[in-house]
């Protein structure tokens, strides 16, 4: 599981280039670090491992040469449905194009598993994911009112998008 799954390394607008690989369990802190500065819920190294190595898992990071992981994205395929659970791309590496890589790259790879569709939720004000989607031709396909719970308590929609892999 270590070819790239772009068929060779990402290259794109970023100012030095990533490589798209498939997440190894060795993997799991340095994501859970990268994704505690990017959630307000963390979620801990132990949880990212098991999602990785689960047989319905695909998982991809974005690297720097040494394995310095600067972006992720774990989605898990159902029968020819796909669903994003979590993507995130290092602070000081957004807007250059790697959150548009790991998505492109997972779609392709839930398609190659026989998915049809993928989804995922997010935020209704997280303007940047929703750019990233919308780029990636996601539609809004329905609201869960008050899904999120936020820091203080207050509550917020998220938005369910979907992708027609088909296509892809
Ligand atoms: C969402 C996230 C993964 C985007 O990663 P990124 O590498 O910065 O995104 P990209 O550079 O690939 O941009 C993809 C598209 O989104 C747009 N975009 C990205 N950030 C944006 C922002 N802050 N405002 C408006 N548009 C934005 C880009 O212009 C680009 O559009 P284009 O393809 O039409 O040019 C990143 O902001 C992140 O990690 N956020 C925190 C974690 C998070 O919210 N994850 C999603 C949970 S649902």
């Amino acid at each position: 599981m270590s070819t790239t799954p772009s068929g060779g390394p990402a290259g794109g607008a970023a100012p030095s280039p990533v490589s798209l690989l498939w997440a190894a369990p060795e993997d799991s802190h340095a994501i859970a670090k990268l994704h505690a500065t990017l959630f307000p819920t963390a979620w801990d190294s132990d949880a990212i491992k098991a999602l990785i190595e689960h047989p319905a898992s695909l998982a991809l990071v974005a690297v720097r040469p040494g394995r310095d992981i600067v972006g992720f994205i774990i989605a898990q395929i159902a029968a020819d449905e796909a669903e994003i659970l979590t993507v995130g791309v290092a602070l000081d590496r957004q807007g250059h194009g790697i959150g548009r890589q790991l998505v492109e790259g997972a779609s392709r790879a839930a398609k190659r598993s026989e998915a049809r569709r993928l989804f995922l939720d997010v935020a209704d004000s997280n303007a940047a994911a929703r750019a990233l989607y919308a780029s990636c031709d996601f539609t809004e396909i329905g609201r869960r009112k008050a899904y999120y719970t936020l820091p203080g308590g207050a509550r917020e929609d998220a938005l369910l998008l979907a992708r027609d892999l088909t296509s892809v």
